[in-house]
This record gives structure tokens, sequence and C-alpha cells, in this order.
């Protein structure tokens, strides 16, 4: 297995930092543009190896995109991340054209490979790449959905003083402060979470969780990479081992929710051929009104994407 990390930064050398270490492919091919990023903290990573023993051969390059051929997954981080006052739309005029020149190397040379995009505004980035791409929506994909969860997870298990590894969530919509944590779908060891929290804290974490990123851009003056980072490359984990796993995926919307041509995070299977099912959930009227909202936001910044004729 081969899988290719497009941008050295934050969330990409975390991406194939976890990658490497979960043994996860035979090689991780870091790239970026900046001279040098890729291959300095590839042999970095690399380095590491004796140390944390395992075998996964990590190499950098410098834009250079013949070292990324063959690749099975490819995860896409380049781009600008925000700073303190920015949202995530206010990346687009940078990141679309970023996402769109690394889309066309990408595919040039690994056609057949999985398409994971990271880079912010998240949905619009997926939908760019996939126009770009040219190739089916089951292959071209964004993550969100399980870092956003991750976060819900985390602060539930806070709360109750509980693993995390026993609260399970979904959540849906738009990577922004409209996404949709889902209360209803959220058990702590196969128990609903109503049962063991009242309304007012679980109405303050739901919260709290859609603006998640904001709170750590806050905190450090950029966004953040360690959960996003491995949240990604749990994505790669479910293709390169089929595994088939279930996790909210920004994926492509052809009729389903009644939604069409629109990149949204939903549950879905995710294995070796990439989005293998998008599961409909039966969701009551306050949680579609609330995912048609989310949907009408990732919309207005499709329209900015429009206006950019990149296509
Ligand atoms: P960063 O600034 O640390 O790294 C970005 C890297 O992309 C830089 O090293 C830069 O040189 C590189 N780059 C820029 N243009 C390039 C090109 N044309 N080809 C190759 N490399 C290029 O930023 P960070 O923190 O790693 O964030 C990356 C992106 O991921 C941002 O857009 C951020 O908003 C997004 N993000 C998305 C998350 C999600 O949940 N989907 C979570 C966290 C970040
Ligand atoms: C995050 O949620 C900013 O999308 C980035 O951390």
């Amino acid at each position: 297995m081969k899988v290719t990390v497009v941008g050295a930064g934050n969330v990409g050398a975390t991406c194939a930092n976890v990658i490497a270490h979960k043994e996860l492919a035979n090689e991780v091919v870091l790239v970026d543009i900046k001279e040098g990023l890729a291959e300095g903290k590839a042999l970095d990573i690399w380095e590491t190896s004796p140390i944390n023993l395992y075998d996964t051969r990590t190499i950098g390059s410098t834009n250079n995109y013949s070292k990324t051929a063959g690749s099975d997954v490819v995860v896409i981080t380049s781009g600008i991340p925000r700073k303190p006052g920015m949202s995530r739309d206010d990346l687009i005029a940078t990141n679309a054209g970023i996402v769109k020149s690394v889309t066309e190397n990408i595919i040039k040379h690994s056609p057949d490979a999985k398409i994971i995009i990271v880079s912010n505004p998240l949905d619009v980035m997926t939908y760019c790449a996939y126009l770009t791409a040219k190739i089916d929506s089951s292959r071209v994909f964004g993550m969100a959905g399980i870092l956003d969860t991750a976060r819900y997870r985390s602060f539930l298990a806070e709360e109750l003083d509980l693993s995390p590894k026993d609260i399970q969530a979904v959540l849906m919509g738009g990577h922004g402060d409209t996404m949709v944590p889902l209360p209803r779908y959220t058990t702590v060891g196969g128990i609903p979470v109503t049962e063991l929290i009242d309304e007012e804290k679980l109405d303050a974490i739901v919260e709290r969780t859609k603006k998640g990123g904001g709170e750590l851009v806050n905190l450090m003056g950029t966004s953040a990479w360690y959960a996003p980072g491995a949240a990604a490359a749990q994505m790669v984990e479910a293709i390169v081992r089929d595994q088939k796993r279930v996790f909210p995926v920004c994926a492509l919307l052809k009729g389903e929710y009644g939604m069409d041509n629109i990149y949204l995070g939903v549950p879905v299977v995710l294995g070796k051929n990439g989005i293998e099912k998008i599961i409909e959930l039966d969701l009551n009227d306050d949680e579609k009104a609330l995912l048609n909202d989310s949907a009408k936001s990732v919309r207005s910044v499709m329209d900015v994407l429009d206006n950019m004729d990149l296509f």
C-alpha cells in the first residue's frame, strides 16, 4: 500500500506520522510546495522508526508528483489554515486554487486513488476536488465528521467522567458552526446519552462542539492538528484495511436526505472502495431543519466557488 499526504504542515505531517506509526502503508509520501519542508519532516518521521519499531518508509518531495505515482490513498491538507477572527469560509479564495492544482497532479499520477480532502472550507474544497478529478464520488470525500464527533465525544467523556472509548455518536451537516450533532443517536456503552446527562449540560456540549475548531484557533492562533491528523489517518486505515467502518464523512449527496449535488457530512460505510454506502437516518423534523440550514450555509460557499470561474 502507498499513501500520499499533500501538505507537510501541521495536519499533513501529523497524519503522515500516525499512518507510519500504525504501519497502514509500506510507503508514505509527503509533498509540499515549500522547498525541503516535506523532505525534512519525512526524514524526521523515518528517524523515529527504530525507536517506535515500525517499518513504513516515509519520503518527502518538494512538488515532485512523480514520487506519488500509484498511490492507493491520497490525503490533501495543502492550503492556509484560519487565524483568529477568520471563519473557514474566508479561506476559499486561496485554497480553491491550491486544491484544484494539487488534485490535477494527484489524479495524473494516481488515477485509481481514493482522495480524502482536509483543506478548508472542507465541504466546498471536497466539491472542488471532485469537479477537478472527474472520478466517481465514491472515491472523493472529505474529513470533518470524525474530528467533530471526536470533539463531541471527548467533551462528553470529560463531563460524565467516563472513558471516551465507550461514547458513540453521529454528527451531520457541513464542517462549520451549523454542523448538526445528534444527541438522539449518541450512546454511552449502548445507553442513550440522554439518560445520563441533563438537557442543559448536553445542549452546552453540543454548542461547544459546533465551535470546537474556533476554540482551538483562539487558544493557539492557528487551527488544530493532532485530532485532525489522527482523524484523517483513521479514514486511511478504514480504506487500506477494508474495515467497512461507519463514520460521518463529507460525501456527495445524489438524492439522499432529499438533497442533490452537494457535499455534506453524513454517515457512510468506508472500505477499500472508498464510500461503499451512504446511510440514510430517519431524522425527525427538528433534525431535518438543522440539516437543511447547514446545507444552505454550504451552498452559499459553493456559490463563491462558482463565481471564481475555476471550472
Ligand atoms: P499549515 O499551514 O500548517 O500547512 C499547510 C501546508 O500546505 C503548508 O506547509 C504549505 O506550504 C502547504 N501548501 C500550500 N500550497 C501548497 C501546494 N500548492 N502544494 C503543496 N503544498 C502546499 O496548515 P494546517 O494547519 O496543516 O491546515 C491545513 C488545512 O487543513 C487548512 O486549510 C485548514 O483549515 C484545514 N483543516 C481542516 C480540518 C478539517 O477538519 N477538515 C481540521 C484542521 C485543519
Ligand atoms: C478545525 O475544525 C479549523 O477545520 C479546522 O479544527
